[in-house]
């Protein structure tokens, strides 16, 4: 038993080098970590427009579901572009990006504010406010990737 247990913690100790480049530490990482960040706000995003649209039944809690994963899911891409060496590493990017670190950084809050504000809305399950603050969260989108979202 305790044998395995010391095979267990050799084999994590020595599998360390293959993670120790996080996000947060590669700028290739970083690129990939917020591309999949995006594609899941994406995902979770769709479905709520579904239902407004009436594509999909109209479900209150699963409208609740994904504004949870939204209210978290949009406070992450944005560390993504200060990690040193992303510059370099590639992405979809405009290089104007780079010159404006700190107004991309006040975009992604206002964006992470409205998807907060979306939850709320989510949370009384009246579908007039949850159009309303879907708009609101939507609108954060266009307006960034027309600035700095390369085609
Ligand atoms: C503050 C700026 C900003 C906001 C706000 C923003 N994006 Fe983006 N988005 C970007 C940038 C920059 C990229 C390119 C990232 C890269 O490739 O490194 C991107 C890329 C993407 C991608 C492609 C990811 C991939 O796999 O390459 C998707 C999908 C996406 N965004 C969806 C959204 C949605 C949906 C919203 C709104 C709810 C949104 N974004 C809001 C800046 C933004």
């Amino acid at each position: 038993m305790k044998k395995a247990l010391f095979a267990s913690l050799l084999s994590f100790t020595l599998a360390m080098p293959a993670i120790a480049a996080t996000a947060f530490t590669d700028g290739k990482d970083a690129v990939d970590y917020r591309q999949a960040s995006f594609q899941l706000i994406r995902h979770n995003m769709g479905d709520i427009q579904d239902m407004i649209r009436g594509n999909v039944a109209f479900d209150a809690e699963r409208v609740q579901r994904r504004a949870e994963a939204l209210a978290l899911l949009s406070q992450l891409p944005w560390e993504s572009f200060t990690i040193p060496g992303t510059k370099e590493a590639g992405g979809n990017v405009k290089p104007a990006i780079w010159d404006n670190l700190p107004e991309v950084q006040e975009r992604g809050a206002k964006m992470a504010a409205d998807a907060a504000a979306l939850l709320a809305a989510a949370k009384t399950a009246e579908q007039a406010e949850i159009r309303k603050a879907f708009g609101d969260f939507a609108r954060n989108c266009k307006a960034c990737h027309d600035k700095y979202k390369a085609d």
